[in-house]
Parts: structure tokens; sequence; C-alpha cells
């Protein structure tokens, strides 16, 4: 059997959360790959709203598997306060949830050289969540992070005191006060290795080779990924399909379906290039109607019209199969619709990206839809979904060339139509 993927195709918060959570039921296993507590995703069903940071959003759905992989970094305190808000539901989590041992830790010292360098970059910091996402991945790849099958070594204490001196060292550039988390940390981090730590590349191919279904849950989104997206304004991490395959240890060879999540229009948080960016009334009521605040730090999201290029870049990049579009709801009441079909860049028209998005002069070239004006949560089907919405549609499947799984026009698990 091949594993599916979910990803953002944008700058994240596209609605991966309710995605994965409604496709559940037809998965075994629901694994995050890549990313870590940056990412909120928010599900919603029967009157209830949560926001996962590091748990997998299959877990309610009590016959599913869930797997934290090698990929994704973990703060002990986020999760073990996750798992706690979960039970508190009634929902039996640890039987289910599965974690990496090759998963990276993310110590109270991440966290505090995240919030000193972005302090230090002044008007060029990259608006990071300050969750130790940069440090962490950066101890990883310098290799001398530290791992989560570590907290079972007798020597733990030793290594976790070297790496957190070295970060004290590190903090000596800065001129900053900090408090380390240190106590809630090790208790939490004692929790940690009471969960099932399981050499995960082993039991997520076992679940495949046993003709099981297995879902990957993307965080952030293409446009974030810290090779393809706006770089330096991204994550730490691989976002793209790719990080499936390195964050679980699947095959390229194993990848299936790919479902690539956007928005109807586009929205960002955090500094970096927005080239579609509407800092106006229009932007304000995106915002507003849509409830654009991070799931994660609160922080209002800035809004913007739909954008083909780049939205093209990542379907190319990830190798997108079906495309699932989120948020139709939110553009009920507009009159006009724009989408950004190509850049005009020093007088010639592209429909790529240039190789730096933040620093390119771009003028956009728009196309222009005519608003639907009428309200589509309450649809439960394509067909009586109002013609000026169906236009928009095909305009995105012609110029993408992919069709549209799904059309999610509200945030509960039930306003979601599948064609
Ligand atoms: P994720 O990070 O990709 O999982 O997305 P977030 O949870 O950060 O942000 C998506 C937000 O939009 C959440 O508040 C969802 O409840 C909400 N949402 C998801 N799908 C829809 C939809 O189709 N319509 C509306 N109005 N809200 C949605
Ligand atoms: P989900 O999974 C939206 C953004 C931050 C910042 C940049 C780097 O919910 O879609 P980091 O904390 O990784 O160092 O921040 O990336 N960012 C997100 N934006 N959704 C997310 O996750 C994000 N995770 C990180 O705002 O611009
Ligand atoms: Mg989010």
């Amino acid at each position: 059997m091949k594993a599916d993927v979910v990803l953002g195709l944008q700058w994240g918060d596209e609605g991966k959360g309710k995605i994965v959570d409604f496709l559940t039921p037809d998965y075994y296993m629901v694994a995050r790959f890549q990313g870590g507590p940056n990412a909120g995703h928010s599900l919603e069903f029967n009157d209830k709203k949560i926001v996962l940071h590091t748990v997998p959003s299959g877990i309610f759905r009590t016959e599913t598997l869930n797997l934290i992989g090698n990929g994704v970094v973990i703060d002990p305190v986020i999760l073990m306060e996750e798992i706690d808000t979960i039970e508190a539901m009634d929902v039996d989590i640890k039987s289910r949830l599965l974690v990496s041992k090759r998963a990276h830790l993310i110590l109270p010292t991440h966290k505090v050289i995240d919030a000193a360098s972005e302090a230090a970059k002044g008007e060029t910091k990259i608006g990071s969540t300050l969750k130790g996402i940069g440090p962490t991945y950066m101890d990883k790849t310098g290799r001398s992070g530290l791992r989560v099958g570590d907290l079972l070594s007798d020597k733990f204490d030793e290594y976790y005191t070297a790496l957190k001196n070295k970060h004290l060292d590190i903090l000596k550039q800065f001129d900053i006060e900090y408090k380390l988390e240190e106590e809630k940390w090790m208790q939490a981090a004692e929790r940690l290795k009471t969960l099932k730590l399981v050499d995960s590349e082993y039991e997520i191919n076992n679940v495949l080779s046993s003709h099981q279904r297995v879902l990957c849950e993307g965080a952030q989104g293409s446009m974030l990924d810290v090779d393809f997206g706006t770089y330096p304004y991204v994550t730490s991490s691989n976002t793209v399909c790719a990080g499936a395959c390195t964050g679980l240890g699947i095959a390229p060879s194993r990848i299936g379906d790919v479902f690539g999540i956007f928005k109807a229009y586009c929205t960002r948080v955090g500094s970096g290039a927005f080239p579609t960016e509407l800092n106006d009334e229009t932007g304000e009521k995106m915002r507003k109607t849509g409830r654009e605040f991070g799931a994660t730090t609160g922080r209002p999201r800035r809004t913007g019209w739909l954008d083909l290029p780049a939205l093209k870049y990542a379907i190319m990049i990830n190798g997108v199969t079906q495309l699932i579009m989120m948020k139709a709801d939110v553009l009920d009441d507009f009159d006009k619709i724009r989408v950004a079909v190509a850049y005009k860049i020093d007088g010639k028209i592209y429909d790529t990206l240039p190789y730096d998005l933040n620093t390119t002069n771009i003028e956009i070239i728009y196309k222009d839809f005519e608003g639907w004006k009428t309200k589509i949560s309450n649809c439960k089907s394509y067909k009586k979904l109002p013609v000026a919405f169906k236009n928009y549609v095909d305009f995105i499947e012609q110029e993408t060339r992919r069709s549209l799984k799904v059309i999610s026009v509200g945030p509960n698990r039930e306003e979601t139509i599948i064609r």
C-alpha cells in the first residue's frame, strides 16, 4: 500500500487539521512528518473546537493510530499539555499514539536562543513563533541535538548538560535576560518516556506492507519550506512532500496521492514576501470574516488574493495529485474576487516565481471574477453551489491542471463537499 500526503500549498494555516480529521476514517494510521509546536491545527466537531500542535489530527477518530515521526521536533511540555487536554475530553490517546525515538527534542535553551536571535535581527526578524524550532533543527543538522530515544539512556543527564552548556555559551553573545523553565521540562520529559517510543520507520513500513492505509500530515506550508519557500522568511524544515519521506522513512516510490490544500484566498503570519497582500479594507474584511488570527500565537494573519504563480509552483514541487480548497465561504460576501494570474517584472510577464520573491519588484496581473454573493456553508453537494462560484473553481482547475477533490465551506467536519 502507498502512503497519501496532506500538505499546505501556501504559507500555512490552510486548514490541514480540519481535512486530516475529515479524511482519517479512511486510514489506519495518521503520521506527522516535520515541524513541531509552531504548528496549530484546528479541528471542529460536535460543538468542540481544539487546536493541536504536535499530536496528529487523526487522534479524535478512535479507530486510528497516530504517529509523531522522526522529522518532528518535540517540546515535551507542550506535548504533555496537549495529551492532558485530549484525555480530559475522554479520548484514549496513550494506546493510540506512537512517538519516534529519532524525533529531536526542543530544550528550554532552544526557545531562549530563538527569542534572542529574533530580537537581534530587529527589522529583519522572521516573525518566528518562538517555539525553538530553528535552533532545534540547527542542532539536528549540526549533529549535536538530543533525540527522544536519548531519554532512555543512563547518560541522558550528561547529554542534556553538555548541550545546555553549549547553548549558554551561545547566549553570552546576546544582551538579554532569561529564565529557563527546566523543572517543568524535566517533569514532562519523564512523562514522555512513558509513551510508546518506537522505531517509527519500521512501524510505518510494516503498516504499509500489511496493506493498511497511512495518511501523512504536513505542517506549515510549501511557501515556508526551507528550500523552496520565501527564504530566509521560512521555517527550518522541508514542509513539501519530500519531507514525508525523510520525516518518516518512507521511500519516494511508496508515496501515493498528494492532497494539496489551499485557501480560496491567501494568508501569511510573520514576515516575508506576500505579493497579493491587501493592506486595505478588503484585506481587513477577509481577516474578520475568515477569523484570520494565528492558532498558535494569536497574531493577526496578513491577507490577500489567491496567487496562482505561487500555487502552481507549490503543485509542481509537491507532485500534487488532487486539490482541496478551503474557506471558500469566507468570500461569500465579496462583490469582486480577484486572482493573481501572472507577475510583471521589469516589463516582462511571468507565471513562474523569481529567485527571490522578497526583494523582487513585482506588479501583479489579476483576473477578476464576479462574487457569488450567496451563503455556501449550508450547501451539501457541488451541484447546489452557485454558478459564479463554479466559474471560479473551473478557472483554478484549468490553470493548475488538477481537479478539486474537496471543497470546504466552514470550519466544522460537516461543512465539507466531496466531488
Ligand atoms: P492548519 O494549520 O492548516 O490546520 O489551519 P489552522 O487551524 O491554523 O487555520 C485554519 C482556520 O480556519 C481554523 O480556525 C479552522 O477552524 C478554520 N477553517 C478550516 N476550514 C474552514 C472553512 O472551510 N471555512 C471557514 N470559515 N473556516 C475554516
Ligand atoms: P501550521 O502547521 C503559519 C511561520 C511563522 C514565521 C515562520 C518561521 O499551523 O500551518 P518558526 O516558528 O517555524 O521559526 O517560524 O513560519 N509559521 C507558520 N505560519 N502556520 C504555521 O503552521 C506556521 N509555523 C510557522 O509565523 O513566519
Ligand atoms: Mg495553523
